[in-house]
């Protein structure tokens, strides 16, 4: 079997630094791997694992023997903090009360109040909602009902965007790592490159130059086809590269003009990651706005989609059909992150500890050149390693070495691409822990042969 295993999604399980970093770990901790990895199938990123966790608290992960990790990663849930208090409290209050299922036909009380939230906090003119366990299976829903809606069949993405694991979220997601081996993926899945103002092919740095470059390619897919029912992206990509308000109100126009949907997948971005509560706010509304992780507070997995009142129009089809579509514990978790959200001002802290790290990553950059470029919005930062300033040749060993570093500082995180640092913590984090990210990065920074 072809045993390649690309970096699209950062580091992986498989390279000789996992295995220094696996050597060095207690044997209590390496049995418990060893066992992960004789029962459960292996996965390029997934088993065999890092570590072993006894406890996930705020913005804290810890292993067995109790050491603390800030994690900078938490697959997205962390927003509100793991193991979040008043989340805990209101799914024991919903199990309390016996009502932890709801089949299919009824409605519950929490699933109703979650749906009302959630149109009154999402931007104006996104007034229905559905609900579904992962985000995989939101993103279905989306394409499915753009399909229905437009009475077209095509879709137009981004290369390098991950939107999920399964057929229709691995078509329109762009990375081969999910999209190959398993024969064809479904029809008409169009993709683009996202705007990059960093690392754009044509060594461009002017910003609306190089949005005009993209907007053209873009274009030119949709003149020659008709067929096209949605754009789907987030509203800033996951490295992350953050677009020019221009360029999404141009995709906006775009798909007005087409007569397609604008689809935004806030699956890591929803509940305030940049410093707003939703991404979009930054740029435009889009038709469908599709979140989960943190919307099950951390607790739950559970997903969903806001869409206009127009679209309300499918009565005769079923295109979520899930068995927790309305799930009361889910509920009860995710109207509990979101007041939490909002009485700890968790969107304001992102913005300004985001803007304070920021700043600090900058004037790192200043000092190191293994720093190419810092990116980001709110606690949705990325820092871009280069072997080289001028070819922006992508530092993958370095920057596997610093993460394993950090990892032993008690700085938690997973790279992106290979090369990219990827910082999206807790949104309950402080400016001093900021200040012990800054100081883990330096020391692994001046731990690498030759700076
Ligand atoms: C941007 C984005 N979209 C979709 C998904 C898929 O969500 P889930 O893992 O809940 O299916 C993810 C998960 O990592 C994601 O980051």
């Amino acid at each position: 079997m072809k045993q390649h295993i690309s970096l699209e999604q950062g580091d992986i399980n498989a390279s000789a630094l996992r295995k220094a970093y696996f050597e060095q770990l207690d044997e209590q901790t390496k049995y418990w791997i060893g066992e992960d990895a004789r029962y459960f199938l292996h996965q390029a990123l997934s088993t065999p694992v890092m570590n072993v966790l006894s406890k996930t608290e705020g913005p804290y992960i810890y292993d067995l023997n109790g050491k603390q990790y800030l994690d900078l990663h938490g697959n997205g849930v962390h927003g509100a903090g793991f193991s979040n208090p008043e989340a805990i409290k209101a799914v024991i209050e919903q199990l309390q009360q016996s009502l932890a299922f709801t089949p299919r036909r009824y409605t519950n009380i929490p699933a109703v109040q979650l749906a009302k939230k959630l149109v009154e906090v999402t931007p104006e003119g996104l007034d229905r909602v559905l609900f579904c366990p992962g985000g995989s299976e939101a993103i279905e829903m989306a394409v499915m009902m753009a399909k229905h809606i437009t009475g077209k069949w095509k879709t137009l993405s981004y290369w390098d965007a991950y939107h999920g694991t399964g057929f229709q979220a691995a078509s329109v997601g762009g990375e081969e790592h999910f999209s190959t081996g398993h024969g064809p993926m479904v029809p008409g899945a169009f993709h683009v490159e996202f705007p990059n103002y960093y690392r754009n092919p044509w060594g461009w740095k002017e910003e609306t130059a190089i949005d005009e470059e993209y907007l053209r390619q873009l274009t030119v897919i949709l003149q020659r086809n008709p067929d096209m029912a949605a754009i789907i992206g987030e509203p800033i990509s996951s490295t992350p590269v953050v677009p020019s308000r221009n360029y999404w109100t141009r995709v906006r126009e775009l798909c007005d003009q087409y007569g397609m949907l604008l689809i935004f997948d806030e699956i890591i971005e929803g509940f305030g990651r940049t410093g707003k509560l939703f991404a979009c706010e930054h740029f435009v509304t889009p038709d469908v706005l599709v979140l989960g992780k943190a919307l099950g507070g951390g607790l739950m997995p559970f997903a969903g989609i806001v869409t206009r009142e127009k679209y309300n129009v499918l009565q005769h089809r079923s295109i979520g059909h899930f068995t927790h579509e309305k799930n009361p514990l889910c509920a009860a978790a995710g109207m509990a992150t979101i007041d939490y959200i909002a009485d700890h001002a968790l969107v304001d802290n992102a913005a300004n500890v985001g803007g304070y790290l920021m700043d600090q990553l900058l004037a790192l950059k200043e000092i190191y050149p293994l720093i190419g470029n810092v990116a980001g919005k709110g606690l949705h930062i990325g820092v871009d390693l280069v072997k080289d300033q001028s070819t922006k040749e992508r530092a993958h060993r370095e920057a596997e070495a610093i993460m394993y570093h950090c990892m032993n500082e008690g700085i938690a995180f997973k790279l992106i691409e290979g090369n990219i640092i990827t910082i999206r913590p807790s949104l309950t984090i402080t400016k001093d822990h900021c200040d012990s990210i800054i100081a883990a990065l330096k020391n692994a920074l001046e731990s690498l042969p030759g700076y």
